[in-house]
């Protein structure tokens, strides 16, 4: 199993909390689209074999893209990978761009699954996150998706900001299951340095983020969504049976996948490479053929902090043979002794292999960083 992330790095507007790499200098997509693609064809040989099981569109919001765009993109990947009809093909999108047109439009290019930044069903926090639609537009756009056959939408959510009470949290939960959608990811809204809503608090316009009323919003997001037959597969993720993300479970499960487009990660099994987070300098080396990544060979430490970080978060857990096999006897040890005190504490469980408890899954980094070695 292997995938396809292409990072698009723009967006139309700036939301307060957001600081992934975007840029709202949109007169230079053409040129960034013609690096995409030089990317691609630069790095057709980074996976093993050239069939891939998912290709992802994120950003950034790949929405802004236009047709043209999307046709040298396509034309690119069709040239370098093969993929099966059913293969995933995710596109994230912002429901102001969903019109009749682009959703078709997308469909015509294969996409079979849309991820759709609604966040909020309030006007007010929508407007306080500086997102371009309403609630109504998220409704519409979801629904105008389905009308035209898409059948395997996903919705993110965020909570925890001042406008959500555990009142209004369980309503904008029961909101987005009415929707009928297949998957909710769903955010702890966190403060971030450099982000209008991190210059807020540092200046004391905003408050910080109140920690126990985001936990106790996180067990009402458990409790609703499993009540709705919703799995909880990985911390952020829930899904109906059958449609957990395939792209992000590649991620999860330690599959290989090849990022393109600025501020992209790839993996190979051996080493990790990630691009220059910076529009302009991309360009610039993909033109000129100069360097625009890093390389980072890891260690058996490094693998061992990674699978533990990335599988702790997932209903598929720690397995314990994997690590005696594939790092060791002294990982092995750690990783059993550790994990003896949160199994007492009820936080850890041991199915077939580790996974967290509901309770385990409120501090999942913190026990994460004490199984590290
Ligand atoms: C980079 S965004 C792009 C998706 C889409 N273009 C949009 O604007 O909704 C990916 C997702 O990360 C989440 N996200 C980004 N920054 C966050 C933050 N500071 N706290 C919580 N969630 C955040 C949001 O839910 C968002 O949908």
């Amino acid at each position: 199993m292997q995938g396809i992330y292409l990072h698009i790095p723009f967006c139309r507007k700036a939301c307060t909390y957001c600081d992934f790499h975007f840029s709202t200098q949109l007169k230079t997509k053409t040129d960034l689209v013609d690096a995409l693609c030089k990317e691609i064809e630069l790095q057709k040989d980074f996976l093993r074999t050239k069939n891939i099981n998912s290709i992802y569109f994120g950003g950034g919001t790949p929405s802004v893209l236009e047709k043209e765009e999307l046709d040298k993109i396509f034309t690119t990947l069709h040239k370098n990978f093969t993929w099966d009809k059913d293969a995933e093909i995710t596109f994230e999108c912002n429901p102001d761009d969903l019109t009749k047109e682009k959703l078709l439009e997308l469909k015509t290019f294969g996409v079979n699954r849309l991820s759709i930044g609604l966040q909020s069903f309030d006007d007010d926090e929508l407007k306080w996150m500086n997102r371009l639609h309403t609630s109504q537009q998220s409704v519409d756009a979801v629904k105008l998706a389905q009308e035209l056959g898409f059948k395997n939408i996903s919705i993110d959510l965020i909570y925890g900001s001042k406008f959500q009470t555990i009142e209004s949290w369980k309503k904008t939960l029961e909101k987005a299951i009415s929707l009928g959608v297949q998957h909710i990811s769903s955010y702890n809204l966190t403060v971030e340095g450099k982000t209008a809503l991190g210059s807020a608090v540092k200046a004391g316009k905003e408050k910080a983020i109140d920690d126990e009323k985001s936990a106790e919003q996180f067990m009402v997001l458990m409790d609703v969504l499993h009540n709705n037959n919703f799995e909880h597969y990985e911390i952020s993720n829930f899904a109906l049976k059958g449609f957990e993300a395939v792209h992000n479970t590649n991620y999860w499960k330690g599959a290989q996948y090849l990022g393109i487009g600025p501020s992209a990660h790839s993996f190979n099994g051996v080493s990790r490479q990630w691009n220059v987070s910076n529009n302009p300098i991309y360009i610039d080396a993909l033109k000129h053929g100069t360097e625009y990544f890093e390389t980072e060979t890891l260690s058996k430490l490094n693998r061992y902090n990674e699978y533990v970080l990335t599988r702790l978060r997932t209903k598929w857990g720690c397995d314990l043979n994997y690590i005696k096999k594939e790092f060791g006897n002294t990982f092995a040890e750690h990783f059993e002794e550790t994990s003896a005190q949160f199994l007492i504490k009820d936080l850890q469980q041991i199915d077939s292999n580790y996974s967290l408890t509901k309770m385990g899954k409120l501090m999942a980094d913190k026990i994460a960083m004490e199984l590290f070695m």
